[in-house]
């Protein structure tokens, strides 16, 4: 099967919130990276997705609702902090890690937690799409397991030609980093996984901790949230990440990386053959938070200093 890459036209949004129905995936754009989506409600269609992205079991989806009265109806614990922050940040990129408290979703979205993440999307087609379907989409970034997120939807053909039967092409993500993942902890907002959703916006809402984003190596601390603890982000060349200047260090550089081009620039290297590339860590703070997450992760934690550093 040679997956077909379409425009998202009226057509295209039927067709797709078909065979979404039928228990297929199909890839779709959201604003933060391109989701590869399945009836959330249908085990086995969530299978599926796991089997494309070879997925380690243990690592839970993204529940993808079109408003906050969807979500109501999933069965999950909206407490009133999860509340005030879907008003002040949905549709958009931040994930709400939320009880169970009655059996909707199925246990194989969240791998057996107690617990499921959910966001509203933002991108216009996603939200059409789950108003289409009439039920919530679970959607991992379209990539295979460990390597950079897809952007556009050329990415995706990359990752997954012949294992799904539908790219919708909604352009660049105008995001290009995934979402916020956050999980609380009684009036505490703790981040799983930085985004576009800085922990300064978050912050206005109750104290904010950064969890574990670069728990790596330790095996014996069982991450808070399981995606953590992967190998990921990486393209097939060695990423170095830099403290300093990244001038003369080789071929392939970001000195200034950001959020919509760093996983297209990964790729794009890789076309070009790079064996190892030089990425200029910024100062982790706001969107550098999230940036920082994905550089230091794509190198596997190997830093490089350098101390020639021009001011
Ligand atoms: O922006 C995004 O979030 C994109 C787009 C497509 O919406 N999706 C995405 O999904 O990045 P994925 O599957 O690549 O990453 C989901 C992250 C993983 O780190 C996973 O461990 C975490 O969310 N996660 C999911 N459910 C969780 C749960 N119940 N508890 C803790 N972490 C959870
Ligand atoms: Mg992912």
């Amino acid at each position: 099967m040679k997956s077909i890459i379409n425009s998202p036209t009226p057509a295209v949004i039927a067709e797709a919130a078909s065979l979404l129905t039928n228990g297929e995936i199909v890839a779709i754009p959201t604003e933060t990276v391109y989701g590869l989506a399945a009836n959330a409600l249908n085990p086995a269609a969530i299978e599926k997705i796991f089997v494309a992205k070879g997925r380690p079991r243990d690592n839970p989806l993204i529940v993808h609702a079109s408003d906050l009265e969807m979500v109501r109806g999933l069965g999950l614990e909206i407490h009133e902090l999860a509340a005030r922050l879907a008003e002040r940040f949905w549709a958009g990129a931040l994930t709400m890690v939320l009880r169970r408290v009655a059996d909707i979703i199925p246990s194989e979205i969240s791998c057996g937690l107690n617990t499921v993440a959910v966001r509203v999307p933002a991108h216009p087609v996603a939200l059409e799409l789950i108003k289409a379907c009439g039920f919530p989409l679970a959607a991992p970034s379209a990539n295979i397991s460990g390597s950079p997120s897809p952007t556009k939807a050329a990415h995706v053909f990359a990752d997954m030609n012949g294992k799904i039967p539908l790219i919708i092409d909604g352009g660049d993500c105008s995001c290009g980093v995934e979402s916020t993942v956050i999980m609380f902890d009684e009036n505490k907002i703790k981040i799983l996984r930085p985004g576009a959703v800085t922990a300064e916006m978050l912050s206005e809402f109750g104290e904010v901790v950064v969890e574990g984003y670069h728990v790596g190596a330790d095996d014996s601390v069982r991450p808070l949230s399981p995606g953590t603890k992967y190998k990921h982000y990486s393209p097939r060349a060695e990423v170095i990440a830099v403290e300093g200047d990244v001038a003369g260090l080789g071929e392939f550089v970001i000195a200034n990386p950001e959020t919509q081009t760093l996983f297209a620039k990964l790729r794009e290297f890789d076309e070009l053959g790079a064996k190892q590339v030089f990425i200029r860590l910024p100062e982790p703070c706001g969107i550098g938070l999230a940036l920082y997450n994905r550089i230091i992760r794509a190198a596997e934690f190997n830093v490089l200093k350098v101390e020639n550093e021009k001011f």
